[in-house]
């Protein structure tokens, strides 16, 4: 864990360069628009420790997969999100002396993210080598307003001499993926242009031929004037266009920087019109000029926060974290778009393929349901229905037929990406998440339309799968599951993996309920669906008697419901027997020692009564998670957020907090030492879970918002808002009070502490 970042309600703050953080920072100020990221690289050159990285919105390409044993199944490939252009590069030169923070002296050095309205700021002071000192203060966002539209003011100020200085303004798609599996370069140029005061590249991925056009026009000030140039250069080299300016510096006299980038794909605009498109998008960039975009963008940033914000009175490390993980969803994922998703690492990072997980319909969907339009969420399941048909190839390079389907562990485009057999093959509860999205969608919206619409689709293909996985143990005289992968990945190839088992029967069931809905409520639909999954009524016998007969594994002595079948075989040990030179285990431990130890990377059982809390009374939940938190190592961000929740509905209190911090402040502190790749987006879609269904104890019944709410000791106050049925309504809770509010729509009526409440204006 490491405490560098300063405490502040709405701001992110760095204050001094450690070299060794950087790459940590590099990912924590990440900024975004929902359409490309950027991670907080310098816009100078830097040869210390870096992850340089700009990602734009959909664009892949499949690497080809790399495994030392191939086995029947595996993908070909996995598609990778990639590190796009660069379009902040500015390289400095001052008297021959590059400025570059690794070879300086630097002081003041400050940087800021101000998630109050999506800004980067960065100064600080650096000596260069033959003790020439500059000031720079750089700020940056990507445009919220427009999505192909960064920005960037850098202001460059010499205090202790008046010298030849050398700028560099560029576009450059001369850039390489560190986890490219071959050391292989992904992008090709198609076309580049330069001219004074601007350059423009388009550059296309090899085997995708997604195009990505970027552009860049800046505007030079020094000392408030327009500056003079000694002389303007055009630069082109493979890849990469630019400008290369000599001017005068001026002991004392600021010279800004505006540069202005449009970043343009292929999947928005047609290939041979993206050059024009680009110049249209500078133009009007320019034209605004920074300070208009700015105010444009943290327009989009104050709408945002008044859907989204939560606000906790008392305890700033908390407000900080919560915010940070909102802001850092609300950039990474607007749902404007039904191609997009969600991947682990967002917009800050190469890890994970920045591809789609369970992760979104497991943690992200109720985020996007609570505080956005029905419309985001609603785009998020309408991305897996599209996938469908890969589903069922998926399902069919792996022996099953008649139109099974099994999505993806990972996936940028419907295919299945990831390799390790344990995962690939085995950790199929992916598909119960899903189905259980379907249901939780509706639920929350009462959207039953989507059901006919789409849902039922991917609803039975789902159920096919579960029903062909499952097989009859005479020996048990019961249905069971044999070699899967629960949540919990510390264990593979297990046998009836509890969770796994709960989800697929519920999903049977759930389909069966659909079907019958269907069914009766649109007759001539519900032929249509049926014809063309050719589906067969008779199918759903042997569903309903794998209902009746799944075994599900339990110890009845200790009350709990067991991991899987082999569980109680492991020494049970907790995680306070671990030594402090053994955690994280999975960084210190051998993989055979990890599997077969009791400990548990994240919720599994308890992911199941997360999941299903309504059917399990309070003692059970108490017996289950006594018995597997103390195992519980939470070495995936997607861990403790879930234990907020339970530990909140058992009324421990103080774990609930613990458990809290870890989740909101996880990259902000480094928890998990592994910020560098990337942050952990999809887990903070669990703290805002953390907050509403944790201490907010939100749930939905029967089409009712209840909530049972309790204030940490740590907290004065919090509130939420949330969208719900066309209303949005406002949550205050205190030591001593709960305040409901109907901000807008109409009468509502609620649940508090278990009697009605009837919401008005
Ligand atoms: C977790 C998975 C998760 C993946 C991406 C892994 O560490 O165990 O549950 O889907 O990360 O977030």
């Amino acid at each position: 864990m490491k405490e560098y970042l300063k405490h502040h309600e709405w701001q992110i703050i760095e204050e001094g360069l450690d070299p060794h953080y950087n790459k940590i920072s590099e990912s924590v100020f990440s900024i975004g628009n929902g359409h490309m990221g950027q991670r907080a690289n310098f816009e100078e050159d830097y040869s210390g420790e870096t992850l340089r990285g700009s990602y734009v919105a959909g664009v892949y390409y499949p690497d080809k997969t790399r495994v030392g044993w191939w086995k029947n199944g595996y993908p070909e490939y996995f598609a990778k999100v990639l590190n796009a252009p660069n379009w902040i590069g500015i390289r400095v030169t001052i008297d021959n002396q590059k400025l570059d923070l690794a070879k300086c002296k630097v002081e003041d050095f400050k940087r800021v993210l101000d998630m109050k309205v999506g800004l980067l700021s960065r100064s600080f002071a650096a000596t260069l080598p033959d003790g020439k000192k500059v000031r720079v203060e750089s700020k940056r966002f990507c445009s919220m307003a427009h999505g192909e539209i960064g920005a960037i003011r850098y202001a460059i100020t010499p205090l202790n001499f008046s010298a030849k200085a050398t700028l560099s303004i560029y576009v450059d798609a001369d850039v390489v993926n560190k986890d490219s599996n071959y050391d292989e370069k992904f992008w090709e140029e198609v076309y580049k242009e330069a001219a004074e005061g601007k350059a423009i590249v388009t550059a296309q991925t090899k085997k995708t031929f997604f195009h990505v056009t970027t552009g860049m026009k800046y505007v030079i000030l020094q000392d408030g004037k327009k500056a003079s140039f000694d002389r303007v250069n055009v630069e082109l080299r493979e890849k990469y266009a630019g400008n290369v300016i000599q001017l005068d510096l001026h002991e004392g006299k600021e010279l800004v920087i505006y540069k202005y980038a449009a970043i343009l794909s292929s999947e928005n605009h047609a290939k041979d019109k993206m050059v024009a498109a680009c110049e249209q998008v500078l133009t009007e960039a320019t034209t605004k000029g920074f300070d208009a975009l700015l105010e444009a963008h943290s327009k989009v940033w104050a709408h945002k926060w008044d859907e989204c914000d939560i606000t906790i009175e008392g305890d700033i490390a908390a407000q900080q974290g919560i915010r940070f993980n909102i802001f850092q969803l609300t950039q990474t994922y607007t749902g404007d778009d039904e191609r997009l998703n969600i991947g682990p690492k967002g917009f800050t990072g190469e890890k994970y393929g920045g591809s789609t997980y369970w992760d979104t319909e497991a943690y992200c969907l109720p985020f996007y349901l609570g505080t956005a339009e029905q419309n985001v969420a609603r785009n998020l399941l309408v991305y897996r229905h599209k996938h469908l048909q890969r589903a069922i190839e998926n399902a069919g390079k792996l022996g099953f037929n008649k139109g099974a389907a099994l999505y993806p562990m990972v996936t940028m485009n419907g295919e299945e990406c990831h390799n390790e057999w344990e995962i690939t093959f085995e950790e199929i509860h992916r598909n119960g998440a899903i189905a259980f999205a379907i249901f939780d969608y509706i639920r929350y919206t009462g959207d039953e339309a989507y059901l006919a619409e789409f849902g039922l689709d991917v609803l039975i293909g789902i159920s096919r799968f579960w029903s062909q996985r499952i097989t009859w143990s005479s020996d048990k005289n019961k249905f069971v599951m044999l070699g899967v992968t629960g949540p919990n990945e510390y264990e593979n190839n297990v046998n009836n993996n509890w969770y796994t088992n709960t989800i697929a029967t519920w999903t049977l069931q759930y389909t069966i309920d659909s079907l019958e809905q269907v069914k009766k409520a649109q007759g001539e639909r519900y032929t249509v669906i049926t014809k063309a999954n050719n589906f067969d009524e008779a199918e759903t016998t042997r569903w309903k008697e794998i209902i009746s007969k799944m075994h599900y594994p339990a110890d009845e002595k200790r009350g709990v419901f067991l991991q899987q079948d082999g569980f109680l075989d492991k020494e049970l040990l907790r995680v306070s027997d671990l030594k402090p030179e053994d955690r994280p285990i999975n960084q210190k431990w051998s993989w055979d020692r990890i599997l077969r130890s009791c400990f548990i990377k994240q919720a599994d059982v308890l992911q199941g009564i997360f999941l299903f809390e309504e059917r399990y009374d309070i003692e059970t939940i108490r017996k289950n998670f006594d018995f597997y938190e103390p195992m519980t190592v939470h070495e995936s961000s997607l861990s403790p957020c879930v234990h907020v929740i339970l530990a909140s509905r058992l009324g421990y209190k103080e774990r609930a907090y613990e458990f809290y911090l870890r989740t909101s402040r996880l990259d902000l502190d480094d928890y998990n030492n592994d910020t560098e790749d990337g942050c952990h987006i999809t887990s903070m879609a669990g703290t805002w879970m953390s907050v509403v269904k944790g201490f907010g104890g939100m749930t939905v019944k029967d089409g009712m918002l209840h909530f049972n709410p309790f204030t940490p000791d740590q907290w004065k106050s919090y509130s939420f808002r949330l969208e719900f049925r066309e209303r949005v309504i406002k949550i205050k809770i205190s030591k001593d009070s709960v305040e409901t509010i109907l901000e807008s729509g109409s009468p509502l009526e609620i649940c508090l502490h278990g009697k009605p409440v009837m919401l008005k204006r």
